[in-house]
């Protein structure tokens, strides 16, 4: 179990805003422009997250799931709306400022991984404890710490091309909660694994969720993996068609 995240509960640590809402969208739009034509991924999307909600978002391929997760995540910016994180309003940020409340703030896992090729599970973990500026053996103390939680002890040393996918999909894990992050932003964490490894990554998840208080947004096409989420948004072009709530602890 990690010392850095025992130490400081999310729930327990207060925002820049002290707020219980940790996300909040008021009319977000994000137009690309294709040739001549403007094409809206998100046509006016609102909604307000609680610190330690655990929220899912499903729709058809194209709807602007990752448009919309990228926008949570600080990783790309609004054509038009706002988006607060934490109280703070991201399009009024730089983007050095961006980085900085993405690195403190925010974790994310993806589909395919994202892991650095040329290096170690244990480097790959620390790499956002760089940013961060912690010093070469607390960093490898974090990043063996988080490895074993996520049940990779004895793994450390291993590239990503020497773990299977769900193993990968950990590491990817462990590297999202090097800063202890109050928010894990995951697209299609489960995508690219088989049923098994798909239940062992919802299952760090959901315990990251419960024990540790962190919000976690998570986009998936498998209904099935929605079952320990608070509320499900239902998404269809560019917009949250339709919300749907669950009580705490409520399977499917
Ligand atoms: N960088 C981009 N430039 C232009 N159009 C884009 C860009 N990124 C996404 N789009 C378009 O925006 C729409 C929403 O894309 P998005 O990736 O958000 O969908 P999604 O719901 O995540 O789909 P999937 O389930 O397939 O991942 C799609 O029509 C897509 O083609
Ligand atoms: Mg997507």
């Amino acid at each position: 179990m990690s010392r850095l995240l025992v130490s400081t509960p999310p729930t327990a640590e207060k925002g820049t805003t002290g707020s219980v809402e940790v996300m909040v969208a008021e009319d977000l739009w994000k137009v690309y422009r294709l040739g001549k034509i403007d094409y809206p991924a998100l046509r006016g999307v609102s909604f307000s997250v609680r610190r330690g909600e655990y929220i899912a978002i499903v729709g058809p391929s194209g709807s602007g799931k990752s448009t919309l997760l990228n926008i949570m995540g600080a990783l790309d910016r609004p054509t038009k709306g706002r988006m607060m994180i934490d109280g703070i309003e991201i399009s009024r940020l730089n983007d050095r400022r961006l980085a900085e409340l993405r690195n403190r703030k925010l974790g994310f896992v993806f589909q395919n991984f994202n892991l650095l090729s040329y290096m170690s599970a244990a480097e790959n973990v620390e790499t956002p404890l760089i940013a961060s500026g912690v010093p070469p053996e607390e960093r490898r103390r974090v990043a063996y710490e988080l490895l074993e939680m996520v049940g990779l002890k004895g793994f450390e040393r291993n590239r990503p091309t020497m773990l299977s996918g769900g193993q990968q999909q950990r590491v990817a894990l462990a590297r999202a909660l090097a800063n202890s992050p109050q928010i894990i932003l995951a697209d299609e964490p489960t995508g690219n694994l088989d049923s098994k490894s798909s239940r062992e990554i919802i299952e760090l998840l959901r315990r990251l969720n419960r024990e540790k208080g962190v919000t976690i947004i998570m986009v998936t096409h498998n209904f099935e993996l929605t079952s320990y989420c608070d509320r499900i948004w239902f998404f269809r072009d560019g917009r949250i068609e339709r919300e749907e709530k669950r009580d705490a602890g409520q399977a499917i």
